[in-house]
């Protein structure tokens, strides 16, 4: 009989529990699929009541991860102790001490990546981050196995389940941002603190992580162009209805000439694209390959079980390595092989090219649209469809929006500036980003 992997888990929060409770569970079947056992041989948290309950007797508790990593000297470690301060310590430990790493920290991962994932490549260890990812939807395993023979077009996702939860309830129930994002906290889908899920910088973390898969490039999150959902009115999740766009937190990264797009946004999709009906905190992720064409990933993007599924397929992937012949890696840990990631230019926003969707008040008045719509012409950036809100009795002005074609965000800022400086035109235009993702 092989010998077991030896697996210390450190953090025993949700995902940490699931890990143990399924590779208990499903002991037997991880077996037959991995050709040895997977045992935990050591459980770490803070709080030593909590691993000596999940433990019962089975294997030895530590308060002090550091501890257990040095004392049990064991095949891989799992973090999940969240944050960049201790984990990465505790990362870079293992890795030290030439032991493999499984996280789901894609916070730590794509702030740290670059240094993280170059340390573990020389030290002949792996980082799996299956789970770090869209949570239980193998996305990582497809970009770098499933989808290698293409080249990679562009990778669009909802990967933020919270986000997309107060999205759902502000369309359906005609919530205010403020009124969805309680009842999201309420249900516990958001942190008590969700700035990182609502301001978008979660789902800029996960399609950091993409990007570098996709491409083949070290991980730029500083680079990743971020807005959140915390200023999104009801009154354009409406108005993109009428127009037959649903609004959706978009992280995407596409591959173009002169380098990649790398962003997350609030984005109009079309209704009738199957990304847009992806509810509630549910994740999905739409991949567009040259050979493939486009292949769509769905599932739940966090949890307790299907977090801990993404983290045990990872530590299957270490156990089927053939240990004896000390191989410790089989797939590069960033798809590419490390001599050919390249350091790509992410390109700003204002040289991304998408569609927009404007909206802006004016004085109902001849003329006026004929004002808009040069201003828009004069950019070279065409109209694909527009509304208007008749006035109000006794009011006399209208609200309009405008969808365009695809254009340069710059020429779009440009024909904005030389909006607002029509005398018909009432406010500074509210504009959102649309993709058709064809
Ligand atoms: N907070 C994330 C979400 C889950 O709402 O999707 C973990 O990344």
């Amino acid at each position: 009989m092989p010998q077991s992997l030896r697996v210390a888990l450190a953090g025993l929060g949700t995902v940490g529990t699931g890990v143990h409770t399924v590779l208990t569970r499903n002991a037997e079947i991880i077996q037959q699929r991995s050709g040895r056992s997977v045992e935990l041989v050591g459980l770490a948290d803070l709080d030593l009541q909590k691993a000596t309950a999940l433990s019962q007797g089975q294997c030895p508790v530590f308060s002090d991860a550091l501890v257990m990593l040095r004392e049990l000297k064991p095949d891989v470690v799992v973090e999940l102790i969240g944050g960049y301060g201790f984990a990465r310590e505790f990362v870079l430990a293992a890795i030290g001490q030439g032991c493999s790493v499984v996280t789901a920290n894609k916070a730590l991962l794509a702030v740290h990546g670059r240094d993280l994932f170059d340390q573990a490549q020389k030290a002949g260890v792996t980082i799996g981050f299956e789970a770090a990812v869209a949570g239980g939807i193998p996305i990582i395993k497809a970009l770098r196995e499933g989808l290698t023979a293409n080249r990679i077009e562009w990778v669009a996702g909802i990967i933020n389940g919270t986000t997309n939860f107060i999205l759902s309830e502000m369309r359906d129930k005609a919530l205010s941002f403020e009124e969805a994002l309680s009842q999201a906290q309420a249900l516990g889908y958001a942190e008590a603190d969700p700035t990182f899920d609502i301001e978008g910088v979660d789902a800029a973390h996960k399609i950091t992580l993409i990007a570098s898969l996709a491409f083949g490039m070290p991980v730029n999150f500083q680079a990743a162009h971020i807005e959140g959902i915390s200023k999104l009115s009801s009154q354009d999740i409406a108005y993109a209805e009428q127009l037959g766009y649903r609004i959706k937190l978009v992280g995407l990264t596409r591959r173009r000439e002169n380098g990649v797009e790398l962003r997350v946004h609030p984005t109009l999709v079309p209704s009738r694209q199957l990304l847009a009906n992806v509810e509630g905190a549910m994740n999905a992720v739409l991949v567009k390959g040259d050979a493939v064409g486009q292949t769509l990933y769905y599932g739940k993007g966090a949890g307790s079980e299907p977090t801990a599924s993404a983290v045990i397929a990872d530590l299957v992937d270490l156990a089927r390595l053939n240990a004896s012949s000390g191989q410790t890696t089989s797939v590069p840990m960033l798809s590419f092989q490390p001599e050919h990631l390249q350091d790509l230019t992410v390109l700003p926003i204002a040289d991304c090219e998408t569609g927009f969707y404007i909206r802006l008040r004016v004085l109902d008045q001849p003329g006026v649209l004929a004002d808009i719509t040069r201003a828009l012409a004069d950019g070279g950036i065409s109209i694909d469809a527009f509304v208007q809100r008749p006035p109000q009795h006794g009011v006399q002005e209208a609200e309009v929006v405008l969808l365009t074609h695809r254009c340069i965000e710059r020429n779009l800022r440009l024909a904005i500036s030389r909006m607002v400086q029509l005398p018909s035109v009432l406010n500074e235009p509210i504009t959102l980003r649309v993709e058709d993702l064809a």
